[in-house]
């Protein structure tokens, strides 16, 4: 990965990966699957500690206390400006985890689609925001279901024609359910600002099987914008619209409640906004190394707000090739997000995960010698669709395995 004015060893030293030194050396040694590992955590005999480099690989793990720091660093900051949270839940689609979020201080979590929805639901979530629309019949009355079961879920609406149907599936299922008007930032979903916003939530208003809630308002494009002083006044500045709309919403006498949207990226510019009152970051309880470039506040570079808590085990497979290391991590175990993943401890490593089953190192200088089946340890490129490869998630505490947390919503892309 090139960083364009930081060396790669200020780099990884500043995320942390200098911290980690300590544990990154790969140790040849016996891979536990994850059916032994779960049977351990049924026989009660997970707790006395199974390291993290004892794990067969790819192994997706979490440094809990990493977590903890990121739930607590993002309550610390919302709080000091005067909104909320309510994380994405397509991150980690782990309920343990939104369990965490929530216990942190969250007042809800953020679904994007209806069966991640209904994971967090079975997993013991309630308050859920969904923020996609839903718009076949078969996932209007999913969820539709999910709000009769659950007096706290509330679903994103963008188009006059989608209000009515969920209108209807409501009145069929004899609730009246919770809405909020989705209003586009760009062209990516959402209602446009002004006008068409204004009137979609009149009607939701108007519609006898349905509350209107307030609107979201979400910017993709800016997240990942680099340097925090520029991306902080794209941010207001690309809100105007929506703002303008929550505004005109208000005037109106509609229900302006919710005033919901940014992600990891602009968590703490989001409130400069008037009216605004929870971000939706997801990224940030992981990171990856796509949000370790864009720059904080602090640290113009890298973004430091946050540790990566989430990283792959993998195993060194051969040896052979100087100047060379191939491991069991490919794309898909790391999918093929740029930027690469970063080797934690390694930092003349460029890692090319373009090749389905492997991952192809170079390198000119290393710290050890390696040889097969030592392991090394990853920060992953994009955080959500890394963990959608994997079924579970060993949560570790100082390397040694403290739980396994099933990834229920892996897979769910309906
Ligand atoms: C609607 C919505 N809200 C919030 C997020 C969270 O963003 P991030 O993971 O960048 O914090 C996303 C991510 O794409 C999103 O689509």
């Amino acid at each position: 990965m090139t960083l364009p004015s930081v060396s790669r060893r200020g780099f990884l030293h500043s995320v942390g990966a200098g911290a980690a030194a300590t544990m990154w050396i790969p140790k040849a040694v016996a891979g536990y699957t994850g059916v032994e590992i779960k049977a351990k955590a049924d026989a009660g005999t997970l707790g006395v500690g199974v390291s993290k480099w004892e794990l067969d690989t790819p192994a997706l793990c979490v440094d809990i206390d990493k977590l903890e720091q990121n739930i607590a660093t993002m309550k610390k900051t919302i709080t000091a400006n005067g909104i909320a949270s309510r994380p994405h839940s397509k991150t980690h689609k782990t309920p343990a985890i939104a369990k965490m979020q929530l216990a942190g201080g969250s007042i809800g979590i953020c679904a994007a689609k209806v069966s991640e929805a209904e994971a967090m639901f079975a997993g013991g979530v309630e308050k859920i925001l969904m923020t996609t629309c839903n718009l076949s019949p078969h996932k209007i009355r999913r969820a539709m279901a999910i709000r009769k079961a659950n007096r706290q879920y509330i679903q994103a609406v963008d188009n006059p024609e989608n209000a009515r149907d969920l209108n209807d599936a409501a009145k069929e299922l004899g609730i009246v359910a919770d809405v909020v008007v989705d209003v586009a930032v760009g062209t990516r979903s959402g209602v446009p600002a002004g006008e068409k916003a204004l009137a979609l939530a009149q009607l939701v208003d108007t519609l006898p099987n349905l509350t209107l809630r307030g609107m979201i308002s979400y910017d993709g494009g800016v997240q990942h914008f680099k340097g925090f002083k520029y991306r902080s006044e794209e941010a207001v500045n690309r809100y105007a619209p929506s703002l303008e709309t929550y505004e005109a919403m208000k005037k109106s006498g509609l229900n302006t409640e919710i005033f919901s949207g940014g992600g990891s990226g602009t968590y703490n510019i989001m409130h400069k906004v008037p009216g605004f009152t929870d971000v939706q970051a997801g990224s940030y309880i992981f990171m990856d190394a796509q949000y370790l470039e864009i720059g904080g506040e602090q640290n113009e570079k890298i973004f430091t707000d946050f540790t990566p808590s989430l990283t792959v085990m993998t195993t060194v497979l051969n040896t052979y090739f100087p100047g060379r290391l191939t491991t069991d991590a490919g794309s898909k175990a790391l999918t093929l997000n740029k930027p690469d993943a970063i080797v934690i401890g390694e930092e003349g490593f460029s890692y090319n995960a373009g090749s389905d089953e492997f991952g192809a190192i170079r390198y000119e200088t290393s710290n050890k010698t390696y040889k097969a089946g030592d392991k090394l340890e990853l920060i992953v490129p994009h955080c959500d669709p890394a963990v959608n490869e994997y079924d579970q998630i060993y949560a570790t505490r100082n390397d040694r395995v403290e739980a396994i947390w099933q990834v229920a919503a892996r897979g769910h892309s309906q």
